[in-house]
């Protein structure tokens, strides 16, 4: 409405210019005033009709917005999506949560998002808010797997559907759907990349290697960890890589909380014991960004070599990638997560209007990036979870500018840093 009174004035200004223009010309005397006068009219009359069409072309594009405005209210149906976010202070989730509120309000829907600093307890009595608040919709990235089943019996009690976002919640039939990476493959990835880098098919070695994993709350965690290790471990098997921690069980390996100073601090021990007699530590697998970092801040404090060991990641954090350009980190895994973003958006809104989305939607929601439907690799104790699986990437210094830059996610500053764009 707003838009459309805009419009009429913006005519009504036209209309008074031209009667303006129109008037001076009419006051004048002689010919050579006539001539002026008819000059000025012409004149006036072009860019009257040139105010016209501009203003015809606003009324059409004010219409346009209006209808499609409309439109989506009417797709909305005045829906509330509740967005549960673990924390601010892992970068991507500041991402997922933009990306998600962003998707779902394009589309009309009111959005309601937390984030509950890691804390469990938190994020349980978030998730209590939006239902107590009627969302029609939940999207949850857990900080606990576990920790979840109570509070999504109350959101199955009230007929809310719950995607599990990025991070699979366990124990609980409340969850209709799960979206995310492939996580096995993200490990796999990373092993892979050791595998090629240290030539192991070909060299003898030894070499010698050091695992660092995510949060066991998290059910992501181990399917990274599984995926990098079930590459390696044949290598490690045959005496080509060594572990002179002996620390290869995803136990002794993870880190709480995915935490920067908790990854830094064990690996400060790790080389403390196991490296300060001039052993040479050639490559830190790690499974995320926020690990890579402590561990890499442990290297350059604590290790005493001066070869550049091999770092993994995954995420695209802006320090990692920072670090990725000064020859710091040497990988990391993309994920796309505005894709995962528009992903949620369209099994949400399948979902909202009471559809059961299928492997059918990846071609009918016309998606520009890949993804498999798999209904097999995720049981929560309950039962197979549907889903939804985009896919990985391999970023290294080389191909940042068209993986991430290119692509339009990032953006490169005048030093050769990338920066997220949203
Ligand atoms: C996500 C990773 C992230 C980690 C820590 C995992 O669940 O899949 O992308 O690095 O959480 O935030």
């Amino acid at each position: 409405m707003r838009k459309s009174k805009k419009a009429l004035a913006l005519m009504l200004g036209a209309t008074m210019s031209l009667s303006m223009f129109a008037g001076c010309g009419e006051a004048g005397g002689g010919d050579a005033t006539t001539a002026a006068a008819t000059e000025a009219k012409t004149e006036a009359a072009t860019e009257a009709e040139k105010t016209e069409a501009e203003t015809e072309a606003a009324t059409e594009a004010a219409t346009e917005a209006e209808t499609e405005a409309a439109t989506e209210a009417a797709t909305s149906g005045g829906k509330k999506v509740g967005i549960a976010m673990p924390t601010k202070s892992l970068e991507r989730w500041n991402r997922d949560g933009s990306y998600l509120e962003e998707q779902f309000k394009s589309k009309g829907y009111e959005v309601k998002l937390t984030f509950s600093d890691n804390k469990i307890d938190q994020q349980v009595k978030d998730i209590e808010g939006l239902i107590a608040d009627d969302v029609d919709l939940l999207v949850i990235a857990a900080i606990d797997g576990e920790s979840l089943t109570q509070v999504l019996a109350e959101a199955k009690e009230e007929n809310i559907p719950v995607i599990s976002y990025d991070r699979l919640i366990m124990n609980t039939d409340a969850v209709s759907y799960y979206v995310s990476f492939d996580n096995y493959t993200v490990g796999k990835l990373q092993g892979e990349f050791v595998r090629d880098q240290l030539d192991l098919d070909n060299q003898a070695g030894p070499f010698n290697i050091e695992f660092t994993a995510g949060d066991p709350a998290d059910n992501n965690a181990g399917f990274f960890f599984n995926g990098a290790y079930d590459v390696l471990k044949p290598y490690i098997d045959e005496g080509k890589l060594n572990v002179p921690s002996g620390q290869t069980a995803f136990d002794q390996v993870a880190t709480k909380s995915w935490d920067t100073a908790t990854a830094m601090n064990r690996f400060q021990n790790i080389l403390g014991s196991n490296y300060s007699d001039g052993t040479q530590l050639d490559v830190a697998l790690c499974s995320n960004d926020s690990t890579a970092l402590g561990v890499t801040q442990a290297i350059e404090t604590d290790y005493a070599g001066t070869n550049s060991v091999i770092i993994t990641g995954q995420d695209g954090d802006e320090a990692n990638l920072k670090n990725l350009v000064d020859g710091k980190q040497t990988m990391t895994v993309y994920k796309a997560v505005a894709n995962e973003a528009v992903a949620t958006l369209d099994i949400g809104v399948a979902l909202l209007n009471g559809e059961t989305p299928d492997e059918s939607l990846i071609s009918s929601a016309g998606w520009s990036f890949e993804c498999a439907y798999d209904t097999s690799s995720y049981d929560n104790g309950t039962g197979i979870i549907p889903s939804y699986l985009l896919v990985p990437t391999v970023v290294t210094k080389d191909n940042i500018q068209k993986e991430l830059v290119d692509t339009g996610y990032y953006t490169m500053d005048a030093e050769g840093y990338p920066h997220p764009t949203n």
